[in-house]
């Protein structure tokens, strides 16, 4: 046996497997099973992919148990006091930080693929007006492969390039835009002159009518939230993306195949789900009742902002956002009740033993809904907020992939449990 294999032993054949055992920079060691139904005839079988690396990648890095977060090796903490998005979707995107040169460049470039065409206007008003804006965000970015056929071929790497400055630059004139139906106000053009979040703020808040202020506080905090949201190695949604792609098709369509994904509230959808569930606690005093229920199996209540499948400390995301929340809250609405509910909440789940026993840490979503809360977006957007955010970090993982020479499609097995092979029966003899 090889110091860098593991051998795997079929007790019921005696065969014997040795396979080889890859490191990366980071994390544990990974046994690549590739050949083992191929040579032992056997499947894995990996609910939920627990204990399963589903790609090799060189883009984000989690230690779920010490609560570290990397991006290209920069951990997130430096990246949140120190960079801004745009130059972290430089960092993800093409793998360094960009020169004074390229970071002016590249902003350039995002700004000047802002606006959407015009026909694609039109899409929005074939929804009910009463859409939630995670469905209309669906069909809109799929939807951009229509338009775009000049970024359509999949291998070449300017087209690959392209599509990606679209989607970054388009997907906040796309959200405002699904917001704006909605409350049935005029879709607001974006702006060049103004930064990233500055412009999102504006097509969101600003109305033809009269003059709009952007605070520039919470063009800051936003900035923040989409810098710890940008990507997340092979999550739900990002897995998807990757899925879709390994098809072949585009990246519009991948992309939104992995929003459709981030929307379910264990996911990017847990923000939402956490002020709605704050505000049906209401009271502080209704919390050991929640908490309750939270630990009672029977109940399919959870703590939504609770948990997750990596982090098994405190989500370092979380941290950063926690001072955040209370800073951004001074400044506006001063004493929110949610949040003290949510001070509160955490505080009796951090000490009680069914959290601590199945190490459950506030994640990052339990803050960012107060936090756009008190910047006036409304309930309905956060999982859209979060997916302007995670748009590079899906972008960056379909490109990798599309680049990778060993690449082929995604395709997982099954253990079948259903019938035994049977014969058809007619309809009239069937009882
Ligand atoms: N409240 C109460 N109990 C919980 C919770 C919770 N929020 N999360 C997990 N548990 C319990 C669960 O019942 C199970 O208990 P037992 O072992 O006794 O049966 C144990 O902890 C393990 O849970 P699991 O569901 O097997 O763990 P998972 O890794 O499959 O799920 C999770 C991770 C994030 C889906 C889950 O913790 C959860 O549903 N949390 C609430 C939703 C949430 O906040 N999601 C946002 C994740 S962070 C943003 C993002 O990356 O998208």
């Amino acid at each position: 046996m090889g110091k860098n294999t593991v051998t795997i032993v079929n007790n019921a054949t005696g065969q014997e497997l040795e396979l080889p055992l890859m490191t990366g920079t980071h994390g544990p060691a990974t046994v690549d099973i590739g050949s083992l139904y191929s040579k032992l005839g056997i499947f894995t079988y990996d609910n939920g992919f627990k204990s399963t690396a589903s790609c090799q990648s060189s883009i984000t890095f989690i230690d779920g148990e010490e609560g570290i977060l990397l991006y290209r090796g920069y951990p997130i903490e430096q990246l949140a006091e120190k960079s801004n998005f745009m130059e972290v979707c430089h960092l993800l995107y093409y793998g360094e930080l960009p020169t004074k040169e390229q970071y002016s460049k590249f902003s350039w470039m995002i700004t000047r693929h802002s606006m959407i065409n015009e026909s694609l206007r039109d899409f929005y008003h074939g929804f009910w007006h009463n859409a939630h804006p995670m469905s209309i965000m669906v069909g809109v970015v799929g939807a951009l492969s229509a338009f775009y056929h000049d970024s359509l071929e999949i291998d070449n790497p300017r087209h690959q390039e392209i599509a990606a400055h679209r989607l970054i630059a388009k997907m906040p004139t796309i959200a405002a835009a699904s917001y704006k139906y909605s409350i049935g106000q005029p879709m607001v053009y974006p702006q060049n002159r103004l930064s990233y979040c500055e412009n999102f703020l504006q097509m969101m808040f600003s109305v033809p009518a009269s003059e709009y202020e952007i605070n520039p506080l919470h063009a800051k905090a936003l900035d923040l939230l989409f810098i710890l949201h940008a990507d997340h190695e092979q999550n739900a949604s990002t897995s998807t993306v990757r899925l879709a792609g390994s098809s072949g098709a585009n990246p519009f369509a991948a992309v939104s195949a992995g929003i459709g994904a981030l929307w379910g509230p264990a996911h990017g959808g847990a923000n939402e789900a956490v002020i709605r569930m704050l505000e049906e606690i209401r009271d502080v005093s209704a919390i050991p009742k929640y908490i309750a229920r939270a630990k009672d199996k029977n109940d399919s209540f959870r703590l939504m902002g609770f948990g997750h499948r990596v982090y098994k400390s405190y989500d370092p995301r979380a941290r950063i956002i926690r001072n955040t929340a209370h800073d951004i809250l001074k400044t506006t609405s001063g004493n929110d009740p949610l949040l003290e509910i949510a001070m509160r909440l955490e505080e009796i789940a951090l000490k009680d033993e069914y959290f601590i026993q199945h190490k459950l840490y506030p994640n990052v979503d339990f803050y960012s809904g107060i936090i756009y809360k008190a910047i006036g977006i409304p309930v309905n957007m956060f999982t859209v907020l979060f997916t302007i955010a995670r748009t590079i970090g899906w972008i960056t993982q379909w490109k990798e992939m599309m680049s990778d020479k060993e690449r082929v499609i995604g395709r997982p097995r099954q253990l079948y449990t259903g019938a035994a092979r049977r014969d058809y029966v007619p309809i009239e003899r069937r009882s």
